[in-house]
């Protein structure tokens, strides 16, 4: 027998650092978690019942490989609407199963073996799995809070090598909530243009921003035809289980994601597809309703958390809380080990989202603002103790 029936690239991925501390979350009781990634509030209600009518009208076949053509249509009004970019709704979007799959099939799309990409850090916990599935060459370009957690132009420059053939960003971020300033996105369009790299941008929190405004990176002269967007539907509406989203690129690269989808997806789930099209039309009120909630934590925790000594870089969107825990006198996994064991409070070790995460932990605000206020009084008391 073989030692191993895994392939070597799988074998050798870290399991998820989220994960491992959700295992022990699961098992004790009375936890305030601080740790999810996804909306606290269920999918509005006339955004279910789109799903279920579609369910009993009979809509529970394929679409096609694309995705439905009336939310694709949904997609380019809005992405028309919202960020004056232009796409084709036949040949330039595609229904993906979340940016999850977009991710899969844009940097599977691209790479040959041993291309290089870079990510700026902290990031989503997928992008480096990702980049090393699709037999790319992960690398890292941490970025500081003194920055706004946003990469430095120079440093991105002298990361880029013969092999760099695309840079993956995420703004507004997870787990920092930074969002990317139009100065910094112009700087990064610039560099892709010299050096001629795909951009690949995941907006999924294009529209949990906070006082400032979401610079969409394909709207950004140039940028169109060397930018596959990423979007959906998970965060902004609280659909996370419904398991849709989109890609948009040209043409000549969208085809590249189009064939893998078909081979080994088919079709995006059709009833979150119908449901995702009643988001589109008619979900702004919900999303309106559900930021400024958010917002109102945000202020909650910045403000706690920085009182507490914890410093807490302001973030201006997604849902996620950054604070600088080094006045512990931890590291940020003995910090989320002895907060959880002590007072109770699961946040994620900001190491978790890969090099200039450390000193630092995640805390999500998609949890109700009675339970922040009492999360507070927990690390109040755990920084007492620890401070
Ligand atoms: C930045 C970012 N991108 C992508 C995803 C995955 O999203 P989806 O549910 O659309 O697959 C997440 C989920 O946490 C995320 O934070």
């Amino acid at each position: 027998m073989r030692e191993s029936y895994i392939a070597r690239h799988v074998a050798g991925l870290k399991p998820s650092g989220i994960r491992k501390f959700f295992d022990i979350v699961a098992t004790m009781k009375d936890v305030i978690s601080l740790g999810i990634g996804e909306p606290d509030f269920v999918t509005p209600d006339a955004i279910v019942e789109a799903g279920i009518r579609s369910m009993h009208q009979g809509e529970t076949h394929y679409t096609s490989n694309a995705g439905l053509i009336e939310l694709r249509r949904a997609v380019v009004q809005y992405l028309k609407a919202s960020y004056g970019v232009d796409y084709d709704p036949l040949s330039e979007v595609l229904i993906t199963v979340g940016v999850s799959e977009a991710l899969y099939l844009s940097l599977s799309a691209l790479l040959d073996p041993g291309d290089e990409v870079i990510v700026p850090t902290p990031c989503f916990v997928a992008y480096q799995a990702e980049v090393i599935l699709a037999g790319g060459k992960l690398v890292e370009l941490p970025t500081y809070a003194e920055d706004g957690f946003l990469p430095r132009p120079e440093a991105l420059r002298a990361a880029i090598t013969p092999k760099t053939k695309a840079l993956l960003i995420g703004y507004p971020n997870n787990p920092t909530g930074a969002v990317a300033t139009r100065q910094v996105l112009e700087e990064i369009a610039k560099i892709a243009e010299e050096f001629d790299l795909v951009v690949i941008s995941d907006e999924l929190y294009d529209q949990l921003v906070y006082g400032v405004p979401h610079v969409c990176f394909a709207g950004l002269p140039g940028m169109h035809q060397r930018t596959i967007l990423l979007g959906g539907f998970s965060k902004n509406y609280a659909m996370t289980g419904w398991r849709a989203g989109f890609a948009a690129a040209p043409a000549s690269i969208l085809v590249g994601l189009a064939r893998i989808h078909q081979y080994t997806i088919m079709s995006a789930p059709t009833m979150a597809q119908y449901a995702a099209l009643e988001a589109m039309l008619n979900g702004q009120k919900y999303v309106a309703e559900m930021r400024s909630e958010y917002d109102r934590r945000r202020k909650l925790i910045v403000g706690g958390l920085n009182s507490l000594g914890l410093p807490t870089f302001e973030p201006h969107g997604a849902f996620y809380a950054f604070p600088n825990i080094r006045a512990s006198g931890m590291d940020e996994e003995t910090f989320a080990q002895k907060l959880l064991e002590e007072e109770k409070v699961a946040v994620v070790p900001g190491s978790a989202f890969g090099p200039g995460g450390e000193g630092y932990v995640r805390c999500s605000y998609a949890t109700a603002y009675e339970k922040i206020e009492e999360a507070l009084r927990r690390i109040d008391h755990f920084m007492r103790r620890h401070g």
